[in-house]
């Protein structure tokens, strides 16, 4: 294994810059793209209450467990595992989070693809060339899907070249207040649209009838995805974290920055969705429930761009879709760094080499998916609803059981002076080892059927 140390592999500029970049991970599609395709199809405000609950009560401590292991180790997910135990079974967890990295990327290249092509789309749209910006809008298109992902791909493997800090750090200082500022400008307008009450709604008001166990998957599976959690994306980004930062502090700002604008997404979608109902775009099937397709969004956000005016719908709808790709590829940094700082720790290969080769690798993936986009929701399915909890799982199980909550303290103190006499210190080890793990758990064994099993057999 090479022996690292923390300063040879690159570390964060501050304590802002690491705040950034780790809400730069969190801060992407995740939020935009799959956030409010998850709440229209799992009956809106219901999905909203457990999603908010799941974020809390189990990402935030998954979050605090995945950067103090990385911080403590100074090593990727692999390694990280591999210099906490002597057993040779936990690095695995760190394998399956690799794998999980992998294929997430593999399918998020081509949807972050999407959202760069209707960049374009907005401009050939607003200057008149309709016939163009119908082929950039056309999700199905395999040659344009290909073509989109390999610029993605090709922007995010340039800058995991340049190494942690520089580039992730300075591009997310600026990305996420002008994100917020087109959110609310845009949230807003569409306020005072006809329909817009209704979504309105539809997202705040929860019907509790509406939860149910497939629900309550769903919405765990997406605070895992948003918040970047599950398959050691903080436990590599917490490996260049100086020992002088607060770990929980840090946690509690990127969890809530990332909540903060999944909910904005969803204030803006919701009644975005019934507002391009009113301008013919169908947003229900034909059980009467409302879509939920892999391409909703990219159907409901145009539609209420183009019923703006000429110039406001240039500034509005290129800028948004603009912002998206940059919020993405915030994100798809994070997911490629996991697997190359593997590589470049474990095998001694040198970062530029182990970027491309991972990156190339990848993106043959994405080619295959791009030409039969019906792979995305199977592909997300296993790796990110399941693949992330289960993750998310061992990772509990692991420093609960393993490496011990009391040397997760000690790793935790170092920036976290009062931790001693802190309520954190009592509630976190509760959540740490039992709720969040019996909580994931329940969930996934409900998922593939072996509660009601159970049930049957008493
Ligand atoms: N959190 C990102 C998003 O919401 O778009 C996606 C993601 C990035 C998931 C990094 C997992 C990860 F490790």
């Amino acid at each position: 294994m090479a022996e690292t140390t923390s300063t040879s592999r690159g570390n964060w500029n501050s304590k802002l810059g690491f705040i950034l970049a780790a809400a730069g991970s969190a801060v992407g599609l995740g939020n935009i793209w799959r956030f409010p395709t998850e709440v229209a199809s799992n009956g809106g405000g219901a999905f909203l209450l457990i999603y908010l609950l799941c974020c809390f009560a189990i990402g935030f401590p998954v979050m605090v467990a995945e950067l103090s292991i990385g911080r403590k180790t100074n090593r990727n997910p692999v390694g990280a595992f591999k210099a906490l135990s002597s057993n040779k079974l936990y690095p695995l967890i760190g394998f399956w989070g690799v794998l999980c990295g992998v294929m997430i990327l593999s399918f998020y290249t081509v949807v972050a693809g999407w959202t760069f092509s209707y960049v374009f789309e907005e401009i050939l749209f607003f200057t008149g060339f309709t016939e163009w910006a119908t082929l950039f809008a056309d999700v199905t298109h395999g040659v344009k899907n290909a073509i989109f992902s390999v610029l993605f791909m090709g922007a995010t493997v340039s800058i995991i070249l340049g190494g942690v800090s520089d580039g992730i750090e300075r591009a997310t200082k600026f990305l996420m207040p002008v994100l917020i500022g087109i959110l609310l400008i845009m949230i807003g307008y569409v306020a005072f649209q006809p329909g817009a009450g209704i979504g309105f709604a539809e997202y705040l008001k929860p019907d509790f009838s509406m939860i149910s166990a497939p629900l309550i998957f769903s919405a765990m599976g997406q605070a895992f995805f948003s918040l970047s959690l599950g398959m050691g994306a903080l436990i590599t980004y917490g490996s260049y974290l100086s020992k002088k930062e607060n770990i929980p502090e840090a946690a509690a700002y990127v969890t809530l920055a990332d909540v903060g604008i999944a909910f904005l997404a969803g204030l803006l979608i919701m009644p975005a969705m019934y507002m391009a109902e009113s301008f013919g775009v169908d947003i229900f099937n034909d059980a009467g429930e409302l879509l939920a397709s892999t391409d909703l969004i990219f159907q409901v956000l145009p539609a209420l761009f183009h019923s703006l005016s000429t110039t406001a719908g240039i500034i509005f709808g290129t800028g948004f879709f603009l912002l998206l790709s940059m919020a993405a590829l915030t994100s798809t940094i994070s997911l490629l760094e996991v697997p190359t700082s593997y590589v470049i720790d474990e095998f001694n290969i040198q970062r530029k080499k182990a970027a491309t080769m991972i990156g190339g690798g990848i993106l043959i993936i994405s080619l295959i998916i791009s030409f039969d986009i019906a792979l995305i929701d199977s592909i997300d399915f296993i790796f990110s609803t399941v693949g992330l909890p289960l993750g998310g799982f061992l990772i509990c199980y692991f420093l609960g059981y393993v490496w011990k909550v009391e040397n997760a303290f000690e790793e935790l103190e170092q920036g976290y002076h009062g931790l001693h006499t802190s309520l954190f210190k009592t509630i976190w080890p509760i959540f740490i080892k039992y709720i969040a793990p019996l909580a994931i758990l329940y969930n996934l064994l409900e998922a593939i059927g072996l509660i009601t099993y159970i049930q049957e057999l008493f």
